[in-house]
């Protein structure tokens, strides 16, 4: 067999550097580490609870005595950051507890920094979790009252500065959150708390399992006259610009996998921080496939996790950041 002629030889070989891992470590272009990683924690009320979510195996809700060493763990594993939700003991329909300033979270965020200043917390600011009905607001007629829920909101974000929270997270996406919330924490002498908004938030399925775990399931209805249509990419620039214009610090996009284009378009267009939520459902996925041995769970993780980074994530908030960060170290 004589070899081609050499002009056909003049193609590029890609191959060359995927030999080895060695070559291939030394091209990659989108590296994970520990850093990256937010981890949202399930805060419930009462003592001595560890609670395991049936939907999302490996995830608890944790009683604030077991924060100590929830944190001690957190720290092996090299995570800096933490996301905090409460399930409160008992809910109305104003949310009371949500801006209490002995609520659970705010009593949350008091442990963590009495024993970890510098491990960065930042809280959920919603209604959903401390509303009788589930629902994200006040209801008025029957639907989320826009313009009386952000009081709320404005309240919520200072109580939780004033616990010491790092930065406020706002997941309502009631219009002009930010701006209220901005102005209520200057006012309350808060000037240096930043606001990480979830800007470009969708109605999704993919939350089912986290409305387990945070108790906080719409008694009737949905949350699509808030949360944005899953079609739609131009308003979710709409939405990101103009929380920014507002005073959000940073923002974030959330789901995360199915919202890939989002995450990318934001990276380039705007200059502020981009975090991805990987968000529960998303999580339920892997580890229902994985407990079936459907799917290589360590490398399915891994490679979700790298390209929610490869499309431009400057953070992810997600239920993996404990056992990535241990598989990120053991190949290290
Ligand atoms: C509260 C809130 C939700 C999530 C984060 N903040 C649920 C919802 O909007 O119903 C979802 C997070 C997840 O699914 O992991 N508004
Ligand atoms: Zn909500």
């Amino acid at each position: 067999m004589s070899l081609p002629d050499p002009s056909d030889l003049s193609f590029r070989r890609f191959r060359r550097l995927r030999r080895t891992e060695g070559l291939r470590r030394l091209v990659r272009e989108t590296r994970l580490s520990a850093d990256d990683f937010i981890y949202p924690l399930f805060i419930t009320y009462g003592r001595g609870v560890r609670r395991p979510v049936p939907s999302m195996p490996g995830v608890d809700q944790i009683s604030v005595d077991q924060l100590p060493a929830e944190v001690e763990d957190l720290r092996r594993h090299g995570i800096g950051a933490v996301l905090l939700f409460g399930i409160p003991e008992t809910k109305d329909a104003v949310a009371s507890g949500a801006y209490d300033e002995h609520g659970v979270v705010q009593e949350a965020v008091r442990a963590i920094k009495a024993v970890d200043r510098d491990l960065v917390v930042i809280t959920d600011v919603c209604n959903c979790e401390y509303t009788d009905h589930g629902h994200c607001g006040i209801l008025i007629d029957g639907e989320v009252a826009n313009d009386p829920t952000l009081e709320l909101l404005a309240r919520t974000a200072v109580s939780q500065a004033a616990a010491g929270a790092d930065a406020v997270a706002p997941s309502d996406m009631m219009d002009g959150r930010v701006k209220v919330i901005r102005r209520a924490l200057d006012e309350a002498g808060f000037t240096q708390t930043p606001i990480i908004s979830y800007a470009a938030k969708y109605a999704s399925a993919f939350y089912g399992p986290f409305r387990d775990a945070a108790e906080s399931t719409p008694s009737f209805g949905d949350r699509r006259s808030h949360q944005m249509d899953p079609g739609n990419r131009r308003e979710a620039l709409a939405e990101i610009a103009t929380d920014i214009e507002e005073g959000a610090d940073a923002i974030i996009v959330k789901p995360a996998l199915p919202y890939l284009d989002v995450v990318a378009e934001a990276r380039v267009r705007f200059d502020v921080p981009v975090l991805a939520y990987n968000v529960s459902g998303e999580y339920s996925m892997l580890k229902a496939a994985a407990l079936n041995g459907w799917i290589d769970e360590r490398r399915a993780v891994l490679e979700a996790l790298t390209a929610i980074k490869r499309a431009g994530a400057g953070a992810i908030i997600t239920y993996h950041a404990k056992e990535a960060a241990r598989w990120l170290a053991e190949e290290a």
